[in-house]
């Protein structure tokens, strides 16, 4: 009977202090409170909202419902980067070795992709024999060895969050910024970190579309880190149109590996060096953002940062050769051309519509346990404001068969709308959030 007077009182808009939290929460991670009831509660919360200590009780709640990191012991400076999410984002798959190459730990835990938005571990295990499921004591290895492990959510990591958010999932309770703050935020904290980034999106492509939305997120991930003595900045940026060109798992890495020789899409470079600068200023090992920059732009120049992804790729059995040789990432059979239907203006690159043709040729999931084709996608060439003729080539379609072909057409026909004007597409990056406030970015 101990969940019935919390949901009750949660429903009435009343407090759940931290021991009840506690108590409830590991509970519920042993598999003594039934779904029923939390489903109830989520849904309370939902509506009635959680206040900033409530926030953090559940936080800490779900965070010692499991493991935690240990990695004091370690000299350097632990920095993470988490993006609520998107098409096309693959900027952790540059960043982790890049902002590594420069003597900063990065225990990177990523998820994988559902519904429209991809996910880091779906790219990363598109190159060949890559293992993401690393258990807690190889990844303390490999970051005292290398500095760096890209990994997956472990099922001792914060469990109580693993069968909450499934079950949120299932009761239209995701969207509720409390519990998004403490999801994401008890698995941060879990990596033991000196200091987090942020990447929170916004646009018809986010998770939380609205600006508004996205800064209350940003700042209640912000508090929970400074109550739990954990720095987080945060940067908004847009996902009103995919970033970079890449949209499907291979494709994606291929592009990062571009991006690591010096020839990344100038957005999704641009995206790349704002959030490795904070990760830069928080690890306390630049000066200030041009030095920042300087140092992430030799450490891609000088070939460092690439040669930092080749060792991550070694240490974590994916095949490094992929480096050298983009054939030996999973290839589409097929291929063809998107040409513009008519002439006129890119008004929009609809991003949801993009990650929903992804799922129509097998490359993404609607549900955890859908297994996706790494092989197939997009590399769209246009951009939103781009004047086009009419048959000029604006994206390339990777897919298994002539079936496959055509669903990426017609997702393409969706998600591309050309007219005789455009819409500005919104800030690439608009808004800095720190816990002395929020401005409006700039990166000169
Ligand atoms: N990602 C998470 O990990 N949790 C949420 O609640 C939402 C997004």
């Amino acid at each position: 009977m101990l969940a019935r007077p919390l949901i009750e009182r949660k429903r009435d808009g009343g407090r759940i202090s931290a021991s009840e939290w506690r108590r409830l929460m590991n509970a519920y991670a042993a598999g003594n409170i039934p779904d029923y009831q939390m489903a109830a509660l989520s849904m309370a919360i939902y509506f009635r909202g959680l206040d900033r200590d409530e926030t953090g009780a559940l936080t800490d709640a779900m965070l010692h419902s499991g493991a935690t990191l240990d990695l004091s012991h370690l000299k350097q400076p632990r920095i993470d980067k988490h993006s609520t999410g998107g098409v096309g984002d693959k900027v952790s798959l540059i960043l982790a070795p890049l902002v590594a190459s420069l003597g900063v730990t990065v225990p990177m835990m990523s998820g994988r992709g559902l519904g429209h938005t991809g996910g880091t571990l779906d790219k990363l295990e598109s190159i060949p024999g890559f293992r993401t499921a690393l258990t807690l004591p190889e990844t303390v290895r490999q970051l005292e060895a290398i500095g760096c492990a890209l990994i997956g959510q472990t099922g001792d990591i914060a469990p109580a969050d693993r069968r909450l958010y499934a079950l949120r999932d299932a009761t239209a309770t995701v969207e509720s910024i409390p519990l998004i703050a403490a999801s994401i935020m008890s698995k941060k904290l879990a990596e033991g970190l000196t200091g987090l980034v942020l990447d929170v999106k916004v646009g018809s492509g986010a998770f939380l579309p609205e600006l508004d939305r996205g800064l209350e997120l940003a700042r209640t991930m912000i508090d929970l880190g400074t109550d739990h003595g954990c720095p987080v900045i945060a940067l908004l940026t847009a996902m009103d149109r995919p970033l970079g060109r890449a949209c499907g798992n291979s494709l994606e890495v291929e592009e990062c590996i571009m991006a690591m020789r010096g020839e990344g899409p100038p957005d999704l470079m641009r995206v790349t060096y704002a959030l490795g600068a904070e990760m830069l200023l928080l690890a306390g090992v630049v000066r200030d953002r041009d030095d920042a920059r300087r140092r992430m732009e030799v450490a891609i120049s000088s070939g460092s940062a690439l040669a930092y992804f080749q060792r991550i790729i070694e240490a974590q059995g994916g095949d490094a050769g992929v480096i050298d040789d983009a054939g030996l990432l999973p290839e589409a059979p097929e291929c063809e051309l998107f040409v513009a239907p008519r002439g006129g203006v890119v008004a929009r690159i609809d991003p949801r519509a993009v990650g929903h043709g992804i799922i129509a040729l097998g490359g993404g999931r609607t549900r955890v346990e859908d297994v996706v084709d790494p092989a197939v996608g997009f590399v769209i060439t246009a951009r939103p404001g781009d004047v086009v003729r009419a048959g000029e080539p604006l994206a390339t379609i990777y897919a298994r068969d002539e079936a496959g072909v055509a669903v990426g057409m017609r997702a393409l026909g969706e998600a591309i709308v050309i007219a005789d004007e455009g819409e500005p597409p919104l800030p690439l990056i608009s808004h800095r959030v720190t816990e002395s406030g929020v401005e409006i970015y700039n990166d000169g």
